[in-house]
């Protein structure tokens, strides 16, 4: 499965479209701004490591797209690259992915480049970034499947697989990587309303690779979790903050992880978190972060488009939710595994400056 490519032959972006599956496997290809915003938007790319090579591949169409003048496009790719960053607001890695390349862009043209070099470079850098985020879940594989064990009963929320992360996904890596080796486990795929990418896409992704998986409607969690003796929780992540205070650690996930770890704890079970380091957002605090809220028609009607909520009710449409560090037993990405206390142990797993000294006087 390709869940997003860049076609040299003609200058465009492929994807598959999420909001189609499982009933139809359709690739979706432009190389239009507009669409790519709208396909964001629509959650035909979703996912926070795929929105960052949508958010690099698009930057560097955006380059490709331009005239042959160094300044246009360096203009271009600052201003336009700002719409697509601003196409969803909670996951880093959109605006990451239109970063770097909006960086490599500008490093061109300060060292001279001549507009078909810059617009190479761009490309070459957006494909790079696919690579390492493809290595990356299996690193993440390789780290993750030693906390899975024989017997286990895993639980899992919206999709943070191949179709969300590329290569193995992130939170399905450790778990591919395990059933590879022979691990035997179960999976309960929560359906994740309003949009049911647990049901349809991470149920769709583990049965096709032939791991066990049930998929439980969300509000049957806490019950199953204690009457199948479920071990784990295993999420993705759209945020870490990976700053130096206590919020590190704090995991922004699609809406109903924080109702997850809340039960994990209660139950005694573990609360994972699988991400690669793009997902780790140093910068930013709880305060800063914003939480998309969607469309109201996505929670008033059922995906057939036959309306539930009485007419005049009003609804709420929160995409993620926040979970706080206390909640969170380890961190698995492809540098490692991080454990509390966070604010000594991301920024050491990132080496950002002063990490060490912070770690060692703690
Ligand atoms: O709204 P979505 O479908 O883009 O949500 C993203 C997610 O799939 C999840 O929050 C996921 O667990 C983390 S992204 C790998």
């Amino acid at each position: 499965m390709v869940p997003i490519h860049w076609d040299d032959s003609k200058g465009e972006i492929l994807w598959l479209d999420n909001s189609k599956i499982p009933w139809k496997e359709v690739s979706v290809s432009s190389k239009n701004l507009a669409r790519l915003i709208k396909a964001i938007q629509a959650l035909e790319i979703r996912g926070a490591p795929i929105l960052g090579e949508a958010g690099a591949y698009g930057t560097a169409m955006i380059a490709n797209n331009s005239p042959d003048s160094r300044e246009r496009i360096l203009k271009n790719v600052m201003e336009h690259g700002a719409r697509l960053a601003a196409a969803r607001p909670t996951a880093v890695n959109l605006s990451w992915g239109v970063r770097q390349i909006q960086n490599v862009v500008k490093k061109e043209y300060d060292s001279g480049a001549a507009p078909a070099e810059i617009k190479k470079a761009a490309i070459e850098a957006a494909k790079k970034i696919q690579r390492e985020n493809i290595e990356a879940t299996y690193r993440i594989g390789e780290h993750g499947k030693r906390l899975i064990h024989d017997g286990d009963v895993l639980v899992t929320i919206c999709n943070a697989g191949t179709l969300a992360c590329d290569g193995l996904g992130t939170s399905t890596a450790p778990m591919r990587a395990a059933y590879a080796d022979g691990i035997k486990f179960r999976v309960l795929a929560t359906y994740t309303a309003p949009l049911y990418q647990g049901a349809r896409l991470t149920a769709w992704e583990l049965h096709k690779d032939g791991i066990p998986v049930q998929v439980i409607t969300d509000n049957m969690a806490g019950h199953l979790m204690r009457e199948e003796k479920a071990t784990a929780v295993w999420a993705g992540a759209d945020r870490i903050l990976g700053n130096f205070t206590k919020e590190s650690g704090s995991v922004y996930n699609k809406i109903g992880t924080f109702g997850l770890a809340m039960m994990a704890r209660e139950l005694h079970m573990k609360m994972y978190v699988a991400a690669p380091t793009s997902t780790i957002d140093p910068e930013h605090a709880v305060k800063d972060i914003k939480i998309e809220q969607r469309r109201p028609e996505e929670v008033e009607t059922l995906l057939n488009g036959t309306t539930i909520v009485p007419e005049g009710v009003g609804v709420l449409n929160p995409a993620f939710d926040r979970t706080p560090p206390e909640y969170v037993s380890a961190i698995i990405t492809e540098l490692g595994i991080a454990a509390a206390p966070y604010d000594a142990s991301i920024p050491q797993l990132l080496e950002l400056p002063g990490s060490m000294v912070r770690f060692s006087t703690k």
